[in-house]
């Protein structure tokens, strides 16, 4: 018997890196890039192939699972909170989210297994614990993360965000057409995080300013998603941006991505993510959104893909 398990990726709208110092952001769940985990029974060991992911296989002995393995340690909780004294099973890693481009690919395939290592063994894991369980797997991807990423990815639902305070979720009143432009750049969200900390560091009143800034453009944007407002949202999200270049950031191609889908007609752009390389999302109405695609790729965007958030189903287009 084959078990079958998945969880989406994900994009910040608005309010990355100040929700690590407890302010508000707003995430989306991107349900048509997902990573998945296919898993079937074997004795003895447990062994993960990952080769989307660039990894040799992973083989785990009896309850010996590697805490400083991002895999290991997530078969590892699992199978410690469904109870299996000894781990065994083939697991298989497919995912279709760049790494390290601010798309929660790591959440995501943690989530995935998660769920896998359970099925294998007969559980199925409960959101909440199973939400608990990646955040932990999130420590050793990003140092000191919010909780949004493996929050959104989970729950695969919009979200607004508050570090250790009760999920909300948002009700999004009129479809978002979100284009994600990827700089092809890889960047670690743990090494943006780090240089944001030391910045607060050096400059703790201009950056606390700067960061509360940010709060109160979620605020406003959140009530956007909620009523509608997309043109005001977009301008939101690319004053976000700029407040993200003096946060340092942006890159010179993050900067020119936002800047070419400003261009051919976007209501919004900006950096999504940890920032540094990585992706950009820009929020389009339905008559611009091939003009940004365009001008995206004749920009350098090394892909271009379609969300459409806020549908209410896990099946959003993405091509
Ligand atoms: C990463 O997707 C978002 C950051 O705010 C980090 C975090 O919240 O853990 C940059």
């Amino acid at each position: 018997m084959e078990v079958h398990a998945s969880a989406p990726g994900k994009a910040i709208l608005c309010g990355e890196h100040a929700v690590v110092y407890g302010l508000p952001a707003i995430a989306i769940p991107l349900s048509g890039i997902r990573a998945r985990a296919i898993g079937k029974a074997s004795a003895d060991t447990l062994t993960i192939f990952a080769e989307d992911l660039g990894q040799a296989p992973l083989r785990i002995v009896g309850d010996e699972y590697d805490r400083a393995n991002p895999l290991s340690l997530m078969a590892g909780l699992t199978a410690k909170l469904v109870g299996a004294a000894s781990m065994s099973g083939e697991i298989r890693i497919r995912s279709e989210l760049p790494i390290a481009s601010g798309l929660g690919s790591g959440a995501a395939v943690s989530a995935a297994l998660g769920r896998a290592v359970a099925q294998l063994y007969g559980a199925e894991i409960p959101d909440e614990d199973l939400n608990r369980i990646v955040f932990e797997v999130e420590k050793l991807h990003h140092g000191t993360p919010s909780g949004i990423d493996n929050t959104v990815v989970v729950y695969e639902k919009p979200v607004y965000f508050r570090r250790d305070a009760a999920l909300e979720v948002i009700t999004i009143r009129s479809g978002l057409r979100i284009v994600l432009a990827d700089t092809g750049v890889a960047s670690l969200t743990r090494d943006a995080v780090a240089d944001v900390r030391a910045l607060a560091r050096k400059a703790p009143k201009r950056t606390g300013r700067i960061f509360d800034e940010i709060g109160t453009i979620v605020a406003e944007a959140r009530d956007c998603i909620e009523r509608g407002s997309l043109d005001r949202l977009g301008a939101l999200m690319t004053a976000n941006h700029e407040l993200l270049q003096a946060l340092t950031v942006s890159s010179p191609e993050l900067d020119s991505l936002v800047d070419a889908a400003m261009k051919a007609g976007a209501l919004g752009a900006k950096l999504s993510g940890g920032g540094r390389g990585g992706n950009i999302i820009a929020l389009c109405a339905e008559d611009s959104l091939c003009d940004v695609k365009d001008s995206l790729l004749a920009a350098g965007s090394k892909q271009v893909l379609v969300n459409g958030a806020g549908h209410g189903s896990r099946d959003d287009d993405s091509d």
